[in-house]
């Protein structure tokens, strides 16, 4: 079978290597891919919100699978356009992207479905959500309604930070026209869950953490994520149960029931409070940087699975997943997630077996392989345990990569 994966980071290189894995795959493209996926896959230079272009491709390659990566190409529509030329395609369709791409819609949903998340409210006028600000108090979470890559959240701890954030998102437009979702700033640990859903079917994959901030000791700028591990011990198994049947599944029967199945990875950013489990956000989409350490553990025959789900018939009741641990650190630009350089030479060591090196943003000029964004690579290891699995991934991993406008976060995985 020929697959298409779209997208051109850490993510879709896990993905692609899972795919490769498959004795039923005979041929991978990726859209736009990377240096590292070019081992793997013959990439294609089509952008990946470029739908027409795509469609044109699969069309004309007989592509079997498409698997899509990035959120951007799903609020676009990529899902409806395959579908309705007859080609297969592993993701959400527009209307069920919704429970990433409008904040407001899915908490109405949560809300309406009885599914556990911070309380809420939503404006669009900055009088009345300033009031509402000083109604309830600092901390206080502030997020734009859209997608914002992951920059649109501010967890303000004081009034003047929340003020702030509601100047530059309502007044100053800095955004873009929209809304804002005000909520309830919970506490506790955060931990990423994804599952293959399809319609009423959900199929769950290990959870992760991830490390959201730019340097140790979390402090510093929010980021796509500077690292992660599998499994989570932080988080009882009780709890994952729990959030299978009252938060996945819950939510994959809601979205039925409005009327906008969803179909591909969702993804359940969950956080386990004093009271509970709750939602923060779900994603239509596989994590990133979570998917490059869950999809390693994973056993199963990951491509069957995505065809499943593509063909509207999981059956698949449960995933294989090996007992190994996985940590795995970002080597990011220096600068990131602010501006940054491009265009450094990498060097990379020959790896040993579970020794894994993910290509986040790097590409080959001529012989050379050089940094070709903010998220370079992730470096990552499986072993028995997590602390055997970070110290190999910091120990013999990150010390072998050379490359002179690199840093790392130096406690992924610390506590767990
Ligand atoms: P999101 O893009 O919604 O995942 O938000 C980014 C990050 O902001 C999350 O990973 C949390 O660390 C934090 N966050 C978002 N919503 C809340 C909330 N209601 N309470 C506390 N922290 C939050
Ligand atoms: N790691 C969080 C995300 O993919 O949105």
């Amino acid at each position: 079978m020929k697959v298409l994966v779209i997208g051109g980071g850490g993510r879709e290189h896990a993905i692609v290597h899972a795919i490769s894995k498959s004795p039923k795959v005979d041929k991978i493209y990726a859209a736009p891919g990377n240096a590292g996926i070019s081992e793997l896959a013959e990439c294609i230079d089509i952008k990946d919100t470029n739908v027409d272009a795509l469609v044109t491709f699969a069309y004309e390659h007989k592509i079997d699978l498409t698997v899509v990566g990035p959120e951007a190409s799903l609020a676009l529509g990529i899902v409806d356009a395959f579908e309705a030329h007859g080609l297969k395609i592993f993701g959400p369709n527009k209307a069920a992207a919704q429970v990433e791409c409008s904040k407001d819609w899915a908490k109405a949903v949560m809300v309406k479905h009885g599914i556990p998340t911070a309380a809420y409210r939503t404006f669009t006028d900055y009088d009345e959500a300033l009031k509402y600000i000083h109604e309830q108090g600092a901390p206080i979470v502030l997020k734009y309604d859209g997608l914002a890559a992951g920059k649109g959240v501010v967890v303000a701890e004081t009034m003047a930070e929340a003020e702030a954030a509601l100047k530059d998102m309502l007044l100053d437009a800095e955004f873009g026209e929209g809304s804002v979702v005000i909520e309830q700033c919970l506490r506790g640990t955060e931990f990423s869950f994804m599952c293959m859903v399809d319609g009423n079917n959900v199929l769950p994959l290990p959870i992760a953490k991830d490390h959201k901030r730019a340097y140790d000791n979390d402090r510093g700028p929010n980021t796509g994520g500077m690292g992660a591990f599998s499994p989570v011990p932080l988080i009882p198994k009780k709890d994952v149960e729990w959030s299978l049947t009252n938060i996945m599944q819950r939510m994959a029967d809601a979205m039925v029931d409005e009327g906008c199945s969803f179909s591909g990875l969702l993804y359940g950013g969950l956080m386990l409070t004093a009271d509970g489990v709750k939602v923060i956000e779900f994603n239509a989409r596989f994590g990133d940087p979570e998917t490059e350490v869950v999809l390693p553990r994973v056993k199963s025959d990951l491509f069957s699975v995505m065809l499943e789900v593509a063909s509207h018939k999981l059956t698949t009741r449960e995933l294989q997943i090996s007992d190994d641990a996985c940590v795995g650190v970002v080597l990011a630009s220096k600068g990131y997630p602010k501006s940054y350089d491009k265009g450094f030479r990498v060097v990379l060591p020959c790896l040993k077996p579970n020794h894994i090196i993910y290509h986040m943003g790097t590409r080959h000029k001529g012989l050379d392989l050089l940094t070709n964004g903010g998220r370079v690579l992730m470096g990552e290891a499986l072993a028995p345990t997590l602390s055997e699995a970070r110290q190999a991934a910091y120990n013999d991993i990150l010390p072998s990569i050379y490359c002179d406008n690199l840093f790392y976060r130096s406690d992924i995985a610390k506590d767990f």
